[in-house]
C-alpha cells in the first residue's frame, strides 16, 4: 500500500489567499524558511500502482494531480488513476475538489457516511448539482469501524471511525456534532498488514481511535493548530481549536502528550496543517520540537509505504 499526500494544508492552503499573517507573507516573500502547500488530501494505492482512491477532494485537486503524474497514467483519450473517492466529512477543504472532477467519463464513486451525503445533498447541494455532470455513485461508509474494501483498490482494507470534531457550518447540527460528521480513516494493506491511520480533522481523542493509533505502523493526524488560542492570539478569529474540532498540538492533553505514549517504532506526521501554525516555520522553536518529538509535518508529494 502506498499513501501519497497530495495536500497537507487546512483549509485555506498556505500561505492563504487573503492572509498576511507571520507565516504567509513570510513564505509569499521568501523570508521565512517554509514550503507553500495545498489544502488537504491524500491518495492510496494497494497492489496495483494504476488504481488509486482519493481520499478528499480539495479545491486544489487540479494543481495537485498535475504535481502528481502518477496519478495520471494516460492509458486512453480519457483517463485517470483516481478510482474512487472517500471523504472524510463534507467541509469546503475535503469536497469542493469534487466539481473540478465533473469531466469524468463515467460517475464518481464516492464513500462517505449518511451525514456527509446530507450535507452533500442539502446544505451544499455538490451532489445534485453532479448529477448534471458525470453524477455520483454513493457507497455507503459507516462509522462504527466495520471493515469495507474499495473495490476498485485491491488490496487494501479500510475501516471509518467517528471522530468528536465539527460538520461543516452549512451542516443543520454544526453546533452539536453527531457520529458519522468527520471520521478517521484506518487503512491497512491486505498482505503486509502494515496499516495507518488518517484523521485530518480530530478535536479530541476517543478509545476506538487510540486503540488504531496503537496498532497502526504510521498516523497521520490533525496538525492543524499549535495552540488552541492561536487564531485568537493572531487577531484572525475569535474561535479556539477545540471550538473548531482541532486538538492543538501543545498543552495538557494536547496532541504531542498523545503521540509521546504511541509505541516507539510509530511513525508519527502531522497532517491538515494551518497557515498559522508555527511548525510551517523550519527554523521555529516549535519545529524543533517536534524535531526532538520524533515528530515530522506531512509535505506535498510526500509518499510512504507500507
Ligand atoms: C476545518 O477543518 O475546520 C474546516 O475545513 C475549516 C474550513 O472550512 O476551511
Ligand atoms: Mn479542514
Ligand atoms: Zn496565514
Amino acid at each position: 500500500m502506498k499513501i501519497r499526500v497530495l495536500g497537507s494544508a487546512a483549509g485555506g492552503g498556505f500561505p492563504q489567499w487573503n492572509c498576511n499573517c507571520r507565516n504567509c507573507s513570510g513564505v509569499r516573500n521568501g523570508t521565512l524558511r517554509a514550503s507553500a502547500r495545498t489544502q488537504s488530501s491524500i491518495a492510496v494505492c494497494g497492489n496495483d500502482p494504476s488504481q488509486w482512491a482519493l481520499v478528499n477532494a480539495s479545491p486544489d485537486i487540479l494543481a495537485q494531480l498535475k504535481a502528481s503524474p502518477v496519478l495520471q497514467p494516460a492509458r486512453a483519450p480519457r483517463d485517470s488513476a483516481i478510482v474512487a473517492i472517500v471523504l472524510v466529512d463534507a467541509q469546503i477543504d475535503h469536497t469542493a475538489g469534487l466539481f473540478m472532477l465533473r469531466e469524468s467519463h463515467r460517475p464518481l464513486a464516492i464513500w462517505c457516511t449518511d451525514n456527509a451525503h446530507t450535507d452533500l445533498t442539502r446544505g451544499n447541494p455538490i451532489f445534485g448539482v453532479l448529477s448534471y455532470f458525470c453524477g455520483i455513485e454513493r457507497r455507503v461508509m459507516t462509522p462504527d469501524g466495520r471493515v469495507f474494501g474499495v473495490d476498485e483498490v485491491e488490496g487494501v482494507e479500510w475501516r471509518a471511525l467517528a471522530v468528536a470534531s465539527k460538520p461543516a457550518p452549512y451542516s443543520p447540527h454544526r453546533d452539536a456534532p453527531l457520529p458519522g460528521d468527520n471520521v478517521a480513516l484506518v487503512i491497512r494493506d491486505r498482505h503486509t498488514r502494515q496499516g495507518a491511520v488518517y484523521a485530518p480533522g480530530l478535536g479530541s481523542m476517543e478509545p476506538a481511535l487510540w486503540q488504531a493509533m496503537q496498532e497502526a505502523a504510521c498516523v497521520l493526524v490533525d496538525g492543524t493548530f499549535w495552540s488552541d488560542d492561536e487564531m485568537i492570539a493572531q487577531g484572525l478569529s475569535r474561535k479556539r481549536g477545540r471550538d473548531m474540532g482541532h486538538l492543538p498540538q501543545s498543552g495538557a492533553e494536547g496532541m504531542l502528550q498523545w503521540l509521546a505514549k504511541l509505541p516507539p517504532a510509530t511513525r508519527r506526521i502531522l497532517i491538515h496543517v494551518n497557515n498559522t501554525n508555527p511548525i510551517l516555520d523550519e527554523d521555529s522553536p516549535e519545529r524543533a520540537e517536534l524535531t526532538r518529538c520524533g515528530i515530522e509535518v506531512a509535505w506535498d508529494g510526500m509518499e510512504i509505504d507500507l
